[in-house]
């Protein structure tokens, strides 16, 4: 079955279709700025220039960097404050016409990695932890996902651990890897102490340099780098969108 996934970030929204069946990405991705300031009419307008893009009139799954239940946005982190409380399924169902589900971003990369990534085949608890602006995370119990997890925002020295941790905090503080390695090593410590989880999957952005990192961390639990990178959203979006009696 094809379903057309969509990554909603902060610089950028991009989709292509995806083959759910192999998680292959049917065309090659197209890309548009994401409107600054990036409120929900104007970034519907770019999701529908999307789906026009591609001539779709079928199902489509889209991240959403925030908390989403039922299809509604329940924080805002990094996003527009007029985002909370949004009914983000509805309002992109209205300006493509199609049937939408939205899901948040860490979870979709999750689900993909899980199916056809770094997790597959993973029993246990795994646990996905993407480094870009914020942290987000995705947490799994024998292949099963806990959604909305927000574990970027655990409290550490009294602040929220993303502040600390991200990889924009790394880049905004220019941090060495040294110093940024010994953040992340702290929050994943305080997250083994609550969740003792069998496996970490690192992604984001900042996966790209693991070699960089990952030597310098010292959890129990193994660490492996994700395998999608840059089409893990678009193809758990995709996935998170199947229809229930597919
Ligand atoms: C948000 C999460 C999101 C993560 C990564 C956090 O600030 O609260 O919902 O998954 O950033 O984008």
């Amino acid at each position: 079955m094809h379903i057309l996934g969509i990554d909603i970030g902060g610089s950028g929204i991009k989709g292509a279709p995806v083959d759910i069946e192999t998680g292959a990405l049917l065309t090659e991705r197209f890309r548009l700025p994401t409107p600054q300031p990036s409120k929900p009419g104007e970034v519907a307008e770019v999701v529908a220039e999307l789906a026009r893009h591609f001539g779709w009139s079928g199902p489509i799954g889209i991240t959403f960097p925030a908390i989403v239940k039922q299809g509604v946005v329940w924080s805002a982190a990094n996003v527009d404050s007029d985002w909370i409380g949004t009914d983000a399924a509805s309002l992109f169902q209205r300006t493509t016409g199609c049937p939408v589900t939205v899901v948040n971003d860490a979870d979709a990369a999750g689900i993909a990695e899980m199916t056809f990534g770094a997790g597959k085949g993973q029993r246990g608890v795994v646990m996905l932890l993407t480094f870009g602006t914020g942290i987000g995370s995705a947490l799994f119990v024998n292949g099963h996902l806990v959604p909305n997890t927000e574990l970027g925002h655990i409290e550490i020295r009294g602040k929220d651990a993303e502040k600390r941790a991200s990889d924009r905090t790394r880049q905004v503080k220019d941090l060495s890897w040294e110093k940024w390695a010994e953040r992340v090593d702290e929050y994943l410590g305080r997250l083994e102490y609550l969740f003792s989880p069998d496996l970490f999957i690192i992604g984001g952005g900042v996966s790209k340099k693991a070699d960089r990192f990952v030597p310098l961390l010292s959890t129990r639990a193994e660490i492996v780098i994700a395998a999608l990178l840059n089409d893990a959203g678009i193809v758990g979006a995709a996935m998170a969108a199947k229809p229930a009696d597919e």
